[in-house]
């Protein structure tokens, strides 16, 4: 003990003055450590302290050693109500949020990201803290389970935690990162069944304030990707009866599959709750969802092309204009069409324009066709049955021409059926 501090004070063997700390230095000293402890672990000590009246703690030990006694009994999982009153916890953790809650706003939004880890109970500060804001969620979000229940789970060894973080963008530079600090927004705690290769999912939930945006999903095709790795292929869960609908979106089924002397006895059974199962795929890529349909819907609309053309937008103008001119020239190659493919002149016929008034040929169409005068195909059809219409009335049944026009109007029906 320096001398200044202990200047006004009567000497004592070192002993007792690591023990006689003042009641007035021992809350400023537990304030302090209280801040950078958290609060099951702050219980732990407190329980140490009452445990033994004369088995002061020495202050500056705890600091130095927060977990000296979690250390000793490697197998003891400390979770918050182990060591302390919900009420008291409530109370620190009300004003924890007061004092500690990062200020959001809304434009922070973009400058924000997701980030996923997988937890379990090592023991270590950190990750002490995270859980406990998970289950703190849990709490939260899952009200009629029981909150020791959660706990027991969350801290539990034997249960992994996927954690969903939200913080800063690390790409960002520094002077445009918002204030905001990381935090746990959702998670799934979960527990591997090895033997049977599948993996029980306790709990899955996001902060209210974060529902709807699409985070569950993103959370859920992390635990896949996750497990794919691990080679734990079958989830199964007791999904809340309110939550079945997001289950089934995410790929979950009520029908299982797995045979019930595997699972019955592994998992724990939950009223008011449907077991569910989703099988995970090995060659799904969980985290490119989106990008791996884009690819399959490509990949369809490939194969689709090389058996169907309706993937080609034509030009419909154009391939009026292309099928007609194909019909003009096979009625003109017919070899019943020698008498229509020019106008009738005056000396083939010299009243044939006091009898016809609305001549048409096939040298005429072309024309009109070149010229980009037949609108619709009725139009077209129109002059070609004007064509033989004349030749008839012009014309005895028994003329060549008459015949000549009979054949080419069969011809040109078969044309134009085909084309229909
Ligand atoms: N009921 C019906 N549909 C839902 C629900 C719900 N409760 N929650 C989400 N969905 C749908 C969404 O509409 C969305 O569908 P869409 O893509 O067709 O639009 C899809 O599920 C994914 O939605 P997200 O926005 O990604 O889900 P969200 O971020 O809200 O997370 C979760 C879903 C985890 C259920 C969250 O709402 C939550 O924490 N709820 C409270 C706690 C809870 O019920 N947890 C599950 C208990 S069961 C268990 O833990 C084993």
């Amino acid at each position: 003990m320096s001398k200044k501090r202990g200047g006004n004070r009567k000497r004592t063997s070192p002993d007792t003055q690591d023990t006689i700390l003042s009641d007035q230095k021992k809350k400023r000293s537990r304030k302090q450590r209280d801040q950078s402890i958290p609060n099951f672990v702050k219980m732990e000590i407190l329980d140490n302290r009452e445990a033994s009246s004369t088995q002061q703690i020495k202050e500056e030990e705890i600091e130095k050693e927060p977990f000296k006694n979690q250390k000793q009994d490697t197998d003891k999982i400390y979770t918050p109500l182990d060591i302390k009153t919900e009420e008291t916890e409530e109370k620190e953790q009300k004003e924890e949020e007061e004092e500690e809650e990062p200020v959001k706003r809304p434009e922070d939004d973009d400058k924000e990201e997701l980030t996923f880890e997988v937890l379990t109970n090592d023991g270590k500060l950190q990750t002490l803290e995270y859980l406990l804001q998970l289950k703190n969620i849990f709490s939260g979000e899952l009200p009629r389970m029981p909150k020791n229940y959660i706990a027991r789970l969350v801290f539990d060894r034997h249960h992994q935690a996927l954690m969903m973080f939200k913080q800063p963008r690390r790409d960002l530079p520094e002077h445009e990162r918002p204030k905001t600090k990381k935090r746990v927004i959702g998670g799934i705690t979960f527990r591997p069944v090895n033997a049977e290769r599948f993996i029980e999912i306790a709990f899955c939930a996001v902060t209210s304030l974060e529902q709807r945006r699409g985070y569950g999903r993103v959370l859920m095709n992390n635990l896949k990707s996750y497990c794919q790795q691990c080679r734990w292929m079958r989830f199964l869960t007791y999904a809340d009866n309110f939550a079945v609908t997001y289950f089934e979106k995410l790929g979950f089924s009520k029908t299982i599959t797995m045979d019930e002397s595997r699972y019955l006895g592994y998992i724990k059974d939950y009223t008011e709750a449907t077991v569910m199962e989703c099988m995970l795929h090995p060659r799904i890529d969980y985290l490119h969802i989106p990008v791996m349909i884009e690819k399959q819907r490509e990949a369809v609309f490939d194969r689709m092309k090389e058996v169907d053309s309706s993937h080609s937008i034509f030009d419909a103008h154009e391939t009026r204009q292309r099928i007609l001119g194909k019909i003009l020239n096979q009625m003109k190659n017919s070899e019943d069409s020698w008498p229509f493919l020019k106008p009738v002149t005056l000396e083939e016929a010299p009243d044939y324009y006091d009898v016809i008034k609305n001549p048409m040929d096939l040298q005429t169409m072309e024309e009109k066709l070149k010229a980009d005068r037949y609108q619709t195909i009725d139009q077209f059809v129109d002059d070609m049955m004007l064509i033989f219409k004349n030749c008839r009335s012009f014309n005895r049944k028994s003329s060549v021409y008459y015949h000549c026009a009979n054949e080419c109007e069969k011809q040109f029906k078969l044309f134009m059926n085909r084309l229909r």
